[in-house]
């Protein structure tokens, strides 16, 4: 049983009356608390969350500014964190003790983060250290639980996210000789490979069969990539980007670094949520673009841009489902809970970790 299943059968479920409120009578009542409860409660909201629910957002943002704005924000009592178990995790270490961090649904995780458990990085990090000894740095994707980021910062490494990565993988290789990257194998080798480190000299963990695959020379590795990806950007093909220059001869692609070496290779341009949306802002009027990321962000974005040609890049995405968990009827019931004094699904982490953890945070928000 993996930590969500465990969140999800030890935690209460969603009312059945909010199941059975219009969307009308929710917004009201989301509305109503907001405003009841001001700067006592704060709303931030990732990029990717569906349009109902990121109107109420605070602030939107990617997964970086989100923890810069957690790190800073020191106002409010309450954050109902609008995005994945993760992020919540992220802003329950960043802010102080007296601000109680809650998700409205605990079921909204990220396959990509549970790709790395505890267990296997310890396993895997024993392994590596016989193989190359002392050589090794960890780095962490934001998107990784609390325990992970914990070990990376007990091991003097730093967490990383989509738009610092060139940033990070930099100041790590004044570290160490090697880096363990986890637990997005994509971001990790697309941005080493952005650095100019060869193909050859990446090789991948596996953390299920335990062992370490590569091609060339062993001994002249430098990036150690876990195998993990992002279950909605792995769905972009080289096939996808194909089409789209068979069909239009003045298409852009742009995708996002959590796509295949492959994918970025051919595409135009690669970068973060926030590169995605400033790049489409500033392009001129009438340019035609083909987006490699979440759905809920593309489809704004064409909303965004009627005076552009805007499709996915690949026809038949879906929006990331556990970031849809986070809908109106959860985020009234977690509302109305807080209002209530009977607050449900708080987010915390460990002392003990969060104290680790939070030394990668705070050595990634120093560069970032
Ligand atoms: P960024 O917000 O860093 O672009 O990450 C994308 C993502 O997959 C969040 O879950
Ligand atoms: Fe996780 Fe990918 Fe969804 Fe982001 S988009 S939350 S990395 S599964």
């Amino acid at each position: 049983m993996n930590i969500f299943e465990k969140l999800e059968t030890s935690s209460p479920t969603l009312p059945k009356q909010y199941n059975e409120m219009n969307a009308n009578e929710l917004i009201y009542r989301i509305r109503t608390i907001k405003e009841k409860m001001g700067t006592k409660l704060f709303l931030p909201g990732h990029h990717y969350q569906k349009d109902e629910v990121i109107e109420f957002a605070d602030v939107r943002g990617d997964s970086l500014k989100l923890a810069q704005i957690s790190a800073s924000h020191h106002d409010a009592e309450a954050i109902v964190f609008c995005g994945v178990h993760f992020m919540a995790e992220t802003t329950d270490i960043l802010t102080g003790e007296d601000q109680k961090v809650y998700l409205p649904d605990m079921r909204a995780g990220c396959s990509m983060a549970d790709m790395a458990s505890f267990d296997q990085t310890e396993k895997a990090w024993s392994k590596l250290m016989e193989e190359f000894e002392d050589t090794i740095v960890p780095l962490t994707y934001v998107n990784s639980t609390a325990a992970i980021k914990a070990f990376v910062g007990e091991h003097g490494g730093a967490t990383v996210t989509s738009s610092n990565a060139e940033k990070m993988l930099k100041w790590a290789f004044t570290q160490k000789e090697r880096i363990l990257f986890l637990p997005d194998q994509h971001l990790g080798r697309n941005t080493a490979y952005k650095l100019g480190v060869p193909l050859k000299q990446m090789a991948v963990w596996d953390p299920l069969n335990e062992e370490l695959l590569y091609e060339g020379d062993k001994s002249e590795v430098r990036v150690i990539l876990w195998k993990g990806h992002c279950s909605v950007h792995e769905n972009f093909t080289v096939a996808n980007v194909h089409h789209v220059r068979e069909t239009y001869h003045d298409m852009n692609v742009i995708v996002h670094p959590e796509c295949r070496r492959e994918v970025v290779a051919l595409s135009d341009k690669a970068g973060s949520t926030n590169y995605i949306i400033d790049t489409i802002a500033q392009a001129p009027s009438g340019s035609s673009w083909a987006i490699g990321t979440e759905m809920n962000l593309v489809n704004r974005i064409i909303r965004q841009h009627p005076d552009k040609h805007i499709i996915s890049l690949n026809p038949n995405m879906c929006p990331c489902l556990t970031m849809n968990r986070i809908d109106l009827p959860h985020l009234a019931w977690s509302l109305d809970s807080i209002a209530a004094g009977r607050p449900v699904n708080r987010i915390t982490v460990n002392k003990s970790t969060a104290l680790q953890a939070g030394k990668a945070l705070k050595r990634m928000l120093t560069r970032a």
